[in-house]
């Protein structure tokens, strides 16, 4: 009999530890992630594991009923975890804490579950900002020229143009994450503004926008005046 029950431990983590690649969860440095434990909601966890794989290091427990989450001094006040789901949160990510976490659970028929987690942390996309380079009047309108900048590498800049009957050309420069508009706003127009969006895979932010005046007489006068603007807007 305790052969049996042996046995059937054995060859249930065995089976259970039969693993997929693990699930890949990425988070945002100083923000929080939660780690799935990957196990059916309906399961009643009677034991929860979370460790770090690579050191078989138990970061996280739920035994006979008793929570411990302060085990290991780099997580000391950053987990969360939850023992109806098994999900374990990470608060406050460090860029140390990107490696690979496991899980093993058990429910209260006594079924064994292991579940592995790949957690890369990256960093926030920064804003991107607007830089006028000029603003000039010239026949029947206003020539403007603006340059993005991102601090971030290898981000897609693009520009978002009000009103979108504005005559453009861009040219960006990947290389030193830089992007440049130039713009003829006509006196019809006579107001433009400019917004620079930097994108990352699935991410983006968007900078502040820019509404340049023109450096002149003429686009001065227009863009001072008020009742060019109303009207425009209530045309449109
Ligand atoms: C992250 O976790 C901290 C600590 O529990 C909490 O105060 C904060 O609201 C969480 N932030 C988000 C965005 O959920
Ligand atoms: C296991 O890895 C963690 C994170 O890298 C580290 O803090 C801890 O000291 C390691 N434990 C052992 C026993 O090597
Ligand atoms: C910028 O240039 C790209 C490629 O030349 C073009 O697809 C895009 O529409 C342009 N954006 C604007 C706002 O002119
Ligand atoms: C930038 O845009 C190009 C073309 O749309 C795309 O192939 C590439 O993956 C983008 N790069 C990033 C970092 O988003
Ligand atoms: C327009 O702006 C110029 C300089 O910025 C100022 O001198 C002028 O008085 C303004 N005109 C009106 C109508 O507000």
């Amino acid at each position: 009999m305790c052969l049996c029950i042996y046995l059937t431990a054995v060859l249930g983590v065995k089976a259970a530890a039969v693993a997929k690649s693990p699930q890949e969860v990425s988070g945002y440095l100083e923000e929080n992630t939660t780690l799935p434990s990957g196990v059916d909601p309906s399961w009643s966890l009677i034991r929860i594991e979370w460790s770090i794989f690579t050191n078989i290091t138990l970061i996280a427990t739920y035994r006979n009923g008793i929570k411990n989450t302060e085990r290991v001094p780099q997580y000391t006040g950053r987990l969360t975890l939850n023992t109806r789901s098994g999900d374990l949160t990470i608060h406050n990510l460090k860029e140390s804490d990107a490696t690979e976490y496991t899980v093993e659970v058990r429910n209260s028929e006594g079924e064994d579950k292991i579940h592995q987690i790949k957690l890369t942390v990256k960093q926030k996309l920064q804003q991107p900002s607007i830089q006028i380079v000029t603003s000039t009047s010239v026949e029947s309108g206003c020539l403007m020229v603006v340059t993005c900048s991102s601090l971030d590498e290898g981000v897609n800049l693009s520009w978002s143009v009000e009103p979108v009957s504005v005559l453009t050309i861009n040219k960006s420069d990947p290389s030193d994450s830089s992007a440049q508009l130039f713009a003829f706003v006509n006196t019809r127009e006579n107001f433009a503004s400019f917004t620079c969006i930097s994108s990352r895979d699935t991410e983006s932010v968007s900078s502040k926008p820019v509404t340049p005046k023109c450096d002149s007489k003429i686009c001065g006068k227009l863009l001072n005046g008020t009742h060019s603007v109303t009207n425009k807007h209530s045309i449109s």
